[in-house]
């Protein structure tokens, strides 16, 4: 066996997992050392600590009583939103905010074959989600006159074809130096013993990390030292399915560092008991968030008095982090991990690689949101759904490009409206780059500008 390899044995050995060796006398020279590179850069007592708790092995905590959070709702008051609004254009304009996109997700519901903010989502002039997004860094930074940094997670299965579709998009308009690439982690899957799987005889079957992942990225990658050397104080958080999500909502951010919060997270009013979205709570004095597949059936059913589900605040999984708060849970904080059990093919005991056709593996992942009870103080902020959700994650039905395209000309049929002008039939569409929202819109409107494209060139 390959001397490293075999230096490798006894540590393995000490968490039950030498077995990933058992092939390893087959391996050529370059193949033996790709594998104890990947063998070597596993923390093992991490990862044991990790498996046992998906195993069910770690001790169960305190569940503790659950309660609806407290929530910001939109235009129910002026002066304070004026106010709030003021504070986020204020950080806005001194720089201090960055972007964060997490777009690391393998997007296999939608059945998009490439990274998912690839996807054509612009109604008629089919822009992609990445546009969507870079473009509205771009607005933004144009609107409070500073150069705001957009960073951009991928894994390692999309990282490259992420990184083109910048390039061959000339940056979307932004300089090369506002934005910044990360690549999250990996965590293997193990089977039902807890043992790690084989992708092939020198690879271990691995997978991202969860969007949970993004902290130890966010360090490892350098992006944290980057945000302090430009003196960034606040992260805006969000996903790359979403092409209503306001990016550098001034609001959102002002109600945010005015409660002096941790993590803030935007919500929509839950359409029904069903809707696949985790919601936010309370327990033991802290914010927390309940995911959709955990979701006890009556919880999720029961309603107040005025007919609304109790626990309605959606999430939609936009956030807004305090960098001093990613940096402790970077270095200092462990989030749990979440069991997924899947199809993974991997090679049996005799080396053969086996196609399951029941789930025979398990994943493991983190989600950004178990940082939230980690959060001393933080806000929800309930939005309007029209105009900042629309996802794009399933191929048909709910949440598919045709509801996501269909929010969008929604959107800017009621811009246009609102503006005194006469809507189309048909479809219409309102680049980022010609307004972030409805009263710039109508400002920035001049007499050719008539439809159904709105936009304006980066
Ligand atoms: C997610 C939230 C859910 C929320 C909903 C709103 C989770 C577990 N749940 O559900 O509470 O109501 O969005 O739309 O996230 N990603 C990575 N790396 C990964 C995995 C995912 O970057 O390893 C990114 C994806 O690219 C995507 C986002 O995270 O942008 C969401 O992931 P997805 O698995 O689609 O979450 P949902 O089940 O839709």
């Amino acid at each position: 066996m390959h001397d490293r390899l075999r230096a490798l044995h006894d540590r393995l050995d000490a968490h039950g997992q030498a077995h990933v060796l058992r092939f390893a006398d087959a391996l050529d020279d370059a193949s033996a050392a790709a594998f104890a590179d990947e063998l070597e850069a596993l923390d093992l007592p991490r990862l044991s600590r990790l498996i046992d708790s998906v195993l069910g092995h770690a001790p169960e905590e305190h569940a503790g009583d659950l309660a609806p959070p407290e929530m910001i709702d939109w235009g129910v008051d002026d002066a304070r939103d004026a106010a709030a609004r003021a504070a986020g254009a204020e950080l806005l304009a001194a720089g201090k905010v960055g972007a964060f996109l997490v777009a690391g997700g393998q997007g296999t519901r939608l059945g998009y074959d490439g990274p998912k903010g690839r996807y054509p989502i612009g109604p008629l002039t089919r822009r992609s989600l990445f546009a969507y997004h870079a473009h509205r860094v771009l607005a933004t930074s144009r609107r409070y006159g500073a150069a705001l940094p957009f960073y951009v997670m991928t894994s390692r299965a999309n990282h490259e074809s992420t990184v083109a579709a910048f390039e061959e998009a000339g940056w979307f308009g932004l300089e090369r130096d506002q934005v910044f690439f990360l690549v999250q982690g990996m965590l293997p899957a193990v089977d039902r013993d807890g043992k790690l799987l084989l992708a092939d005889r020198g690879a271990l079957s691995m997978s991202p990390d969860g969007h949970g992942g993004c902290f130890r990225a966010l360090d490892v990658s350098g992006a944290l030292d980057d945000m302090a050397s430009r003196g960034l104080e606040q992260l805006f958080y969000f996903q790359v399915d979403n092409p209503l999500a306001q990016v550098f909502d001034p609001l959102f951010i002002g109600h945010h560092v005015q409660a002096g919060a941790e993590m803030s997270t935007k919500v929509v009013e839950k359409s029904d008991p069903g809707e696949k979205v985790g919601v936010l709570a309370r327990r033991d004095g802290r914010t927390c968030l309940l995911e959709y597949s955990d979701l006890d059936a009556e919880l999720a059913a029961a309603r107040d008095d005025d007919g609304r589900l109790r626990f309605r605040a959606g999430n939609i999984a936009i956030h807004v982090l305090d960098v001093g708060f990613a940096r402790t849970i970077a270095r200092q904080g462990e989030l749990p991990v979440h069991r997924a059990d899947k199809k993974v093919p991997c090679l049996d005991e005799q080396g053969t690689l086996v196609q399951p056709g029941e789930p025979n593996a398990i994943k493991m992942e983190m989600f950004v949101f178990d940082a939230l009870p980690l959060a001393e103080r933080s806000v929800t902020q309930v939005v309007p759904r029209e105009d900042e959700f629309a996802p794009v994650k399933n191929a048909e039905g709910q949440d598919s490009p045709a509801t996501s395209e269909a929010a969008l000309v929604d959107q800017a049929k009621r811009w246009m409206e609102a503006a005194g002008l006469q809507p189309p039939s048909g479809p219409a569409e309102v680049g980022p780059l010609f307004a972030l929202d409805q009263a710039s819109f109508r400002d920035n409107l001049t007499r050719s500008d008539l439809g159904p494209v709105f936009d304006r060139p980066a």
